[in-house]
């Protein structure tokens, strides 16, 4: 396997970052995962622009343009040999000698992307199901930023791993979904209300998401984007997750209980079906 690091096309064992790299020490970094689909990059224009917002909001200035870091995305799968699979990017405020604050003379951002192959999703729905559990939110206050800084996300996902299940599915100290460990979180509601957190602070505006909800516009299907709590998870007739990784996955068990009839239901199987069009 090829890494670019830095200018550079690397093979992946070889491949390295300074150990003072503030990535590496601060998780002072963006990155972005990406699918690809026989060739063809996932909703690519939406995660370069989250990417460049990320950026942005902590004040790391990448001179490359979306546009050369989609020829570099396009040379790593080339030279990878990646035609369905995940590309990984991750930006850092680059090395310099351990102090909180940024650098005072700019360093040279470290640029990371590496991509390996990766089916795509069964078309068989009730394969593709899986399970989570709930757990309270421990993360920062500003989850609309892809940074590197995933601990909480790690602690997460290990214990929904331990319990067996895919995804932990967040909630805040008010009791409301915030979203998964590494997903966006829908429901159908007991009242069959298709709905889904709006973005905000307290979650990431998820690529998927957007695709998911153009998706909707276009079908004329109803939707709302309001708050849900626990109690209304529980008590969904579907829960589905979204993300680059999941596609749109449901959720047939909830902390060891069924869902709704405890298979996938018409809204996950109609939109997964639409998404897997859309990244053709
Ligand atoms: N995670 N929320 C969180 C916390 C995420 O980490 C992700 C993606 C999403 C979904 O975003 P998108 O639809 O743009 O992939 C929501 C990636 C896949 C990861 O960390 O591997």
């Amino acid at each position: 396997a090829i890494a670019y690091v830095n200018g550079r096309y690397r093979p992946l064992r070889e491949a390295s970052v300074n150990v003072e790299d503030r990535g590496f020490q601060f998780g002072d970094g963006i990155y972005e995962v990406l699918y690809v689909h026989n060739h063809r990059l996932a909703d690519a224009e939406l995660h370069l622009a989250r990417l460049t917002r990320s950026l942005g909001e902590i004040g790391l200035n990448l001179t490359l343009s979306p546009a050369a870091l989609l020829v570099i995305i396009r040379e790593v799968l080339r030279r990878n040999r990646v035609s369905t699979g995940l590309v990984y990017m991750q930006v850092t405020r680059g090395a310099a000698r351990r102090d909180h604050p940024f650098p005072a003379v700019p360093v040279r951002p470290s640029l990371v992307i590496t991509a390996r192959t990766r089916p795509a999703p069964p078309t068989d729905i009730a394969a593709w199901a899986g399970s989570a559990i709930t757990l309270p939110d421990e993360r920062w206050a500003r989850c609309d930023i892809k940074s590197t800084n995933l601990l909480p996300n790690v602690l997460a996902r290990q214990k929904a791993r331990l319990s067996g299940a895919y995804e932990a599915i967040l909630h805040d100290s008010q009791g409301y979904v915030t979203e998964g460990a590494a997903s966006n979180v829908w429901i159908v509601d007991a009242a069959g209300t298709l709905r889904t957190r709006p973005l905000g602070q307290e979650i990431l505006p998820g690529c998927t998401r957007a695709a998911v909800l153009e998706i909707l516009h276009g079908a004329g299907i109803a939707f709302a984007q309001t708050p849900f709590t626990l109690e209304a998870l529980r008590g969904a007739r579907e829960i589905f997750l979204t993300s680059a990784t999941s596609f749109v996955k449901p959720i047939t068990r909830l902390d060891g209980t069924s869902i709704g009839n405890g298979h996938p239901g018409p809204a996950a199987t109609l939109l997964l079906e639409r998404y897997l069009q859309h990244i053709g």
